[in-house]
């Protein structure tokens, strides 16, 4: 599909809006919530690695592997490898970010998946990794034959965007769902810390968008070609 639009100027728009997010949530984790620390006697350290691994780790470089692809102007070998280090990076990010629910979750006597963001979030986790590896054994190494590899491409774009998408609102429960609960502790619902997270949630949801538009725009020309290059 193509929007008739050029991709490379709707990533710029993206990158500022990760960038955005990222800053907002360590804003929120170390001004407000008391930082991060994966051992503390305080178990919400350890809970504050969760949102900020998750979203800059998990979300952050998989929005990015995405777009990088897509807009790069480079050789298809090169846009290959930066797409499978990105969505790599995203992957153990996103395991130890799990983790680090899990680890605050299990020293405070509190029970696991329990919640509907628990359990979209170990769906979205299992996706993306069987994604990633399914990407990386048929465009990667060994590869796919040429019919393999041409007919599984739209359905791993394809299912790779909806996994993406499910992740973004994976997010956002996972921001409400912690905010609901500091405001039944007694947060101030219009404080500055609710607005804070609320905004934070906002900009991860532009940021979804905008990879979503350079996902589906019009790829710049690939680059002219050279001796070394392989048309697949
Ligand atoms: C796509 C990104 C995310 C995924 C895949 C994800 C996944 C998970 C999983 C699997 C758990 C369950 C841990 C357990 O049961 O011990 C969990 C817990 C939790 N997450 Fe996330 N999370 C994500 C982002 C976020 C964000 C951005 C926040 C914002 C604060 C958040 C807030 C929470 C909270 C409050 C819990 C504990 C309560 C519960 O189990 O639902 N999550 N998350």
């Amino acid at each position: 599909m193509g929007l008739g639009i050029a991709a490379l100027p709707l990533t710029f728009v993206a990158h500022v809006l990760a960038v955005v997010a990222s800053v907002l949530v360590v804003v929120w984790v170390v001004n407000f919530r008391g930082g991060l620390s994966f051992d503390s006697p305080n178990k919400s350290l350890i809970f504050n690695i969760h949102p900020v691994l998750m979203l800059i780790g998990f979300i952050v470089h998989g929005g990015e592997a995405i777009i990088s692809y897509k807009a790069l102007p480079l050789k298809k070998e090169v846009k290959k490898l930066i797409h499978l280090v990105f969505h790599a990076i995203a992957t153990i990010a996103g395991i130890v970010g799990i983790y680090a629910a899990f680890k605050y979750h299990n020293e405070s006597g509190i029970a696991n998946l329990y919640s509907l963001h628990s359990w979209f979030g170990i769906g979205v986790l299992f996706l993306y990794a069987h994604q990633w590896l399914y990407g990386f054994v048929v465009f990667f190494y060994p590869g796919g034959s040429e019919a393999i590899r041409r007919g599984s491409f739209p359905w791993h774009s394809l299912f790779g965007l909806l996994v993406f998408v499910l992740a973004i609102g994976t997010a956002s429960l996972g921001f409400l769902e912690k905010l609901t609960f500091l405001e039944n502790a007694g947060l101030d619902k219009y404080g500055s810390e609710a607005i804070l997270v609320n905004v934070t949630a906002i900009v991860t949801v532009l940021f979804g968008v905008f990879v979503v538009f350079s996902a589906i725009a019009d790829a710049p020309p690939p680059p002219p070609a050279t001796d070394d290059y392989q048309p697949i």
